[in-house]
C-alpha cells in the first residue's frame, strides 16, 4: 500500500483498514476497573413482568460489556436477559388490554390523583436505584459517568414535572359554552401503547414516553432496545409494586420475533418507537391499519452545522467538536454534517480535526473522558466502511489518528472535502466520523438540507447581523428548532422536540408528550 502524504500537514489519505492493522487493541493490557464498576456476577435475568412477575426457564441472550474484557481481550458476559417468544408477547398484550379494559379497567379508571400517586411512588423507589441503574448504563453502552448519572437524574426530574403539567392539565376548564352549546373537554387514553426506546438513551427516551403514555390512562408494551437492556431489571420491582398489574409489561428479545404478532394483532392502540427510520417502516407496516395508527416517531436524523463567512472560527470548532461528539457522536441530534465556506474549508477541517484527536480517550469512569469505547461490536467496522468510501472518492482525513482504534476507543476521523458522491455525505452515521463539506453560496446548503431523509435541528454559527438573520430565517423553515452559535440538543425537555421529513413525528416536550398520548372527548349539549 502506497502511503501518501497530504502536503505539510502530515495528513495521511491511507485506507483506514491499513491504518488500523497496525493499532494494537488493549486486550494484551485492558486497563483495571474500579470496584463500583467490576461487576462480580453477572446478571441472569430469568423474571420479566407480563400481568405480574413470570418467570422463564428458555433460552436467554447474553450481554456483553463494551468496557470490560477477559484476560484475551474479547468483551466479558456481563449479564443475559430472557429470549420471549411470541407466545409470551401476545401474553403481555393481552394483560395491558385487561388492565386497560376498553378505557374501562382500573387504571384509566383510576382517578388522576391516583394515577400521579403510583407515578411518585415509581419515581421515589426507582431513586433508590440509582448507582445500580448508573452502573449499567456505563458497562452495556459505555457511557460516562457523568453523562450516566445526568441520564438518570434527567429523567427523575421529567417524571416529577410531566405530574406537574399533568395537574395542571386536569385541572384546567372542562367546561366551554359556546354558540348554542356547553361542551364537556377532556381527554381520553388511546389503550394499549408500544413503547420501544433508543440504545443510546435506553432510560431516558423509554421513560419519557412510557410516563405521560401512563399518566393519561393507557397500559404500555416495553420493549427494550437490542443493548441497553440489563438497566431496566434493578427497576422491575418498582414498575412491579407501583403500577396495578398489567399496566407496565416488559417483552424481551428478538423484535422480528416479539414485535411482529402485537403489530399483525391490530391491538396495539399507539406505537411510541425511537431508533431508526427502516426498523420503523418496517413495524408499521405490520399493522393492519397502518395509515390509522397514532405514533410517535423519533428517527434518524442528519442535524447540520453551518458556518457561515464571518462566523468566530475558533469558537464553531470548540462548540462543534462537543456537538459532534459528545458520546463518540451517538445521538439524534448530533451533528453530522458541517458545511463550511470553501475558502477557509481546509483550515476549519484541519482545527475540527484537532480537537477531535485531543479529546480525552478512556474508559467511562476515567475522570474527564469524552470519548469511549463503541457500545455495538460492528460499529468500529462500519465507521471505517464509510471512511474509506470516503477516501476513495477524494476525502482526506484530517487528523492523522482519525478512523484507528487507540487503546479500545476509536479516534474521531474528520472527512474533508465531503462530496455528494460519498456515502458519508448521504447517510447517517450515528458514530464518530464528522464531514466537513464545502460550499461557496448558503443556497447550496439549503438544497442540501432539503434533499437530506430528516432532521431534527441545526446550528448555525455566525457573527449578529443581517447575514444571520437571513441564514436563520431560511433554515428555520428546513428543521424545528435552529442553535444560533450552540450546538444542537433535545433539552430543555420544556421545549418541543420534534423532526422535519423522515426524522420523526409527535413532538415531544413535558406538556406536548401528555396531548400526544391522549385524544379530547367532548361530551356536547344545547345550551338551555
Ligand atoms: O438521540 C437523540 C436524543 O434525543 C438526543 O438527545 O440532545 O438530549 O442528547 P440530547
Amino acid at each position: 500500500m502506497i502511503q501518501r502524504e497530504i502536503a505539510g500537514t502530515g495528513i495521511s489519505d491511507r485506507p483506514v483498514s491499513d491504518q488500523t492493522e497496525q493499532q494494537p487493541n488493549f486486550g494484551r493490557q485492558a486497563p483495571a476497573v474500579p470496584s463500583r464498576f467490576d461487576l462480580g456476577t453477572p446478571i441472569n435475568q430469568r423474571s420479566y413482568l407480563c400481568g405480574g412477575e413470570k418467570q422463564w426457564d428458555g433460552a436467554l441472550q447474553e450481554v456483553t460489556s463494551p468496557v470490560l474484557h477477559n484476560a484475551d481481550g474479547t468483551r466479558r458476559v456481563m449479564g443475559a436477559y430472557p429470549v420471549l417468544k411470541a407466545e409470551q408477547a401476545l401474553e403481555a398484550l393481552d394483560a395491558a388490554k385487561k388492565a386497560y379494559d376498553d378505557g374501562l379497567g382500573p387504571w384509566p379508571s383510576m382517578s388522576p390523583e391516583g394515577r400521579i400517586a403510583c407515578m411518585r411512588q415509581f419515581a421515589a423507589r426507582m431513586l433508590e436505584k440509582r448507582d445500580q441503574v448508573v452502573t449499567l448504563l456505563v458497562l452495556e453502552i459505555a457511557k460516562t459517568v457523568p453523562d450516566a448519572e445526568k441520564e438518570f437524574d434527567r429523567t427523575i426530574e421529567l417524571i416529577e414535572n410531566t405530574v406537574e403539567a399533568y395537574e395542571k392539565l386536569v385541572s384546567g376548564d372542562r367546561e366551554k359554552s359556546f354558540e348554542g352549546v356547553a361542551a364537556q373537554l377532556a381527554r381520553s387514553p388511546y389503550g394499549v401503547v408500544l413503547n420501544m426506546g433508543p440504545f443510546n438513551y435506553p432510560l431516558n427516551e423509554t421513560l419519557q414516553t412510557l410516563v405521560p403514555a401512563l399518566l393519561m390512562g393507557n397500559t404500555s408494551i416495553v420493549k427494550p432496545p437490542r443493548i441497553g437492556v440489563l438497566l431496566f431489571e434493578p427497576l422491575m420491582e418498582a414498575f412491579k409494586e407501583s403500577f396495578p398489574s398489567g399496566v407496565v409489561n416488559f417483552i424481551y428479545g428478538d423484535g422480528r420475533e416479539i414485535i411482529t404478532p402485537l403489530m399483525q394483532s391490530g391491538e396495539v392502540d399507539f406505537l411510541s418507537f425511537i431508533g431508526s427510520t427502516p426498523v420503523a417502516k418496517a413495524i408499521l407496516g405490520q399493522h393492519p391499519s397502518e395509515v390509522a395508527l397514532p405514533r410517535y416517531l423519533g428517527l434518524g436524523s442528519v442535524d447540520p452545522a453551518i458556518i457561515l463567512p464571518h462566523a468566530d472560527q475558533r469558537a464553531a470548532v470548540e462548540e462543534g467538536v462537543r456537538g459532534a461528539l459528545t458520546f463518540n457522536g451517538q445521538r439524534c441530534t448530533a451533528l453530522k454534517r458541517f458545511f463550511v465556506p470553501s475558502v477557509s474549508g481546509a483550515e476549519f477541517a484541519q482545527a475540527l480535526g484537532e480537537k477531535a484527536s485531543a479529546l480525552r480517550r478512556g474508559m467511562p469512569w476515567d475522570p474527564g473522558v469524552q470519548l469511549t469505547p463503541l457500545a455495538e461490536e460492528d460499529k468500529g467496522a462500519k465507521m471505517r466502511e464509510l471512511i474509506e468510501d470516503a477516501v476513495a472518492h477524494g476525502a482526506r482525513i484530517m487528523n492523522p489518528d482519525g478512523g484507528r482504534e487507540i487503546d479500545g476507543v476509536f479516534v474521531p476521523a474528520v472527512l474533508f472535502p465531503v462530496t455528494p458522491e460519498m456515502r458519508i455525505y448521504r447517510e447517517e452515521q450515528f458514530g464518530p466520523v464528522v464531514p466537513v463539506i464545502p460550499y461557496d453560496d448558503l443556497s447550496e446548503v439549503i438544497a442540501a438540507l432539503k434533499a437530506a431523509p430528516g432532521r431534527h435541528q441545526a446550528s448555525v454559527f455566525g457573527a449578529e447581523g443581517a447575514d444571520l438573520e437571513t441564514a436563520v430565517g431560511a433554515v428555520s423553515r428546513l428543521v424545528h428548532r435552529v442553535n444560533v452559535n450552540t450546538q444542537c440538543q433535545r433539552g430543555p425537555d420544556a421545549l418541543p422536540f420534534t423532526g422535519t421529513g423522515e426524522a420523526g413525528i409527535g413532538t415531544i416536550s413535558i406538556s406536548d408528550a401528555l396531548l400526544m398520548f391522549s385524544t379530547p372527548r367532548l361530551v356536547v349539549r344545547k345550551s338551555t
